[in-house]
């Protein structure tokens, strides 16, 4: 029929150079696919890394922004609080001090009253000082800085502290400073009969965990309020990640780890 062409297979044995130039070209394309794989995952993990820099960079937003904010709180309590405290005592006290001579009665009385005042204002002191960086943490560590916060608390506090060592102070600050947010929520919300904090350092990470047996919460409906954020934010600027689990009845469980062997500084 006009038109119609047939292609006929010849299935002939291929030279020795054409063997070779389809070796080669065998090879290019292997080469070409793998590189164009490498490509892609190369890319794939360009984007990962950069949205944990975008990540990190926007905890470190929260963080200095949570540091200048506990910083104007200081300000406020250290001037309305301490400071009213102190100076109302001082008065106090020269007032006692003439009433002792003229009245001794009075005079005894008012210094009662002023043993009561300074009392608060060691309370208010105590508080404020909960913000700030306890040297206790820098000559001791982090057990021994969290212990003198909750023993005095009256908290039914349990620690176990075993085998973890000394680290970097940037790094023993987040660690004291997340679990004792995850205390304080745990003070001041779980209504807890046992709160068990634990430090362990495991795989090249410090861990910490504070558990309690508390009334728990929905995480999915509550959210992170600026405590949760934050103990994830502190962590994350040392690679390290948190979890929270909690739901209602079942108690909170608050779980971090932050590599101790390779520390990004802020
Ligand atoms: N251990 C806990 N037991 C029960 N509820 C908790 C516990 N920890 C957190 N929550 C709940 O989760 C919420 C969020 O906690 P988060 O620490 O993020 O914020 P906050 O404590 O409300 O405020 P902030 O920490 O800024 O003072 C709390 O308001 C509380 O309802
Ligand atoms: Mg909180």
């Amino acid at each position: 029929m006009a038109g119609r062409r047939t292609t006929r297979v010849v299935r002939e044995p291929l030279a020795a150079g054409e063997a070779e130039l389809l070796d080669r070209l065998a090879e290019q394309a292997g080469l070409v696919l793998a590189n164009a794989r490498l490509t892609a995952d190369l890319e794939a993990r360009l984007m990962q890394i950069a949205q944990q820099a975008a990540d990190l960079r926007s905890s470190r937003q929260r963080i200095v922004a949570a540091q200048d904010e506990e910083r104007r709180r200081l300000e406020r309590n250290i001037h309305d609080g301490a400071q009213q405290h102190l100076v109302a005592l001082a008065v106090k006290l020269r007032l006692a001090k003439t009433a002792l001579q003229k009245d001794p009665e009075l005079g005894r009385r008012m210094l009662e009253e002023i043993q009561g005042e300074v009392d608060a204002a060691l309370d208010t002191l105590r508080s404020l000082a909960l913000g700030i960086y306890p040297p206790l943490l820098e000559d001791q560590g982090i057990a021994a800085a969290l212990a003198a916060q909750y023993l005095r608390s009256g908290l039914p506090v349990r620690m176990e502290a075993d085998g973890i060592g000394r680290y970097p102070i940037e790094l023993e600050a987040a660690v004291y400073f997340c679990t004792l947010e995850a205390l304080q929520n745990a003070a001041k919300y779980a209504h807890a009969s046992t709160i068990t904090i634990a430090f362990h350092e495991r795989d090249g990470a410090l861990e910490f965990s504070v558990v309690d047996d508390g009334v728990g919460f929905d995480p999915d409906s509550q959210g992170a309020g600026s405590g949760i954020q934050g103990i994830r934010d502190r962590v994350a600027v040392f690679g390290g990640d948190a979890e929270i689990a909690s739901s209602p009845g079942a108690g909170t469980t608050v779980v971090g780890r932050v590599p101790v062997h390779e520390t990004v500084r802020i």
